[in-house]
C-alpha cells in the first residue's frame, strides 16, 4: 500500500524549531524511522510552507494510487476552509496529525477545521503520533 506523509508550514524546521514543543528530531528522521518501523509500506513524503501546494497534493493523491494520507498541516489546520474542502473532496482516508497535544495549548489551537473531514486525528506524541497514525490507516484499508 502506498501512503503519502504531508507536511505543512514551518515543519521543514522540525527539530530546531522550539524543540521543548516539538521535539528535537528532524522531519527526515521521522521520515527515515517511519520506513523503517514499516517496511511493507511504500511512502511518498511531501513538505510545502505553501497552502495551495498542500491543496494540490490531496487533489493529486487520488490519481497517484495513494490508499491512506498522513498530514500535518501545522497552523494551517486551525484556519483553512480551503484544506479542508480538499480533504472532503478525496476518497482517501486522512489521519490528522499533531506533533504537539494541541489541546493543552493556545486557544486557537484547540480548533482543527480539518478534523472533521479527517477519518481520526493523533495529537500530542511527538514523532509517534505520525506512526501511530500510519498504523492506523494500515489497518483501515487492510493492506
Ligand atoms: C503542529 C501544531 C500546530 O498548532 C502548529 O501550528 C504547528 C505544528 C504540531 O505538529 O504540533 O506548526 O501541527
Amino acid at each position: 500500500m502506498k501512503i503519502l506523509v504531508i507536511n505543512g508550514p514551518n515543519l521543514n524546521l522540525t527539530g530546531m524549531r522550539e524543540p521543548q514543543i516539538y521535539g528535537s528530531n528532524t522531519l527526515k528522521d521521522i521520515n527515515f524511522e517511519m520506513t523503517e518501523r514499516f517496511p511493507t509500506v511504500k511512502f511518498e513524503f511531501f513538505q510545502s510552507n505553501n497552502e495551495g501546494e498542500l491543496i494540490d497534493k490531496v487533489q493529486a493523491a487520488e490519481r497517484e494510487g495513494v490508499s491512506g494520507i498522513v498530514l500535518n498541516a501545522g497552523a494551517l489546520s486551525h484556519y483553512s476552509y480551503a484544506l479542508r474542502d480538499a480533504i472532503a473532496a478525496v476518497k482517501i482516508p486522512v489521519a490528522e496529525v499533531h506533533l504537539s497535544q494541541v489541546y493543552s495549548r493556545e486557544e486557537f489551537r484547540r480548533k482543527s477545521v480539518i478534523g472533521e473531514v479527517c477519518k481520526g486525528t493523533v495529537t500530542g506524541f511527538g514523532k509517534f503520533s505520525y506512526y501511530a497514525a500510519v498504523y492506523a490507516l494500515m489497518n483501515l484499508v487492510g493492506e
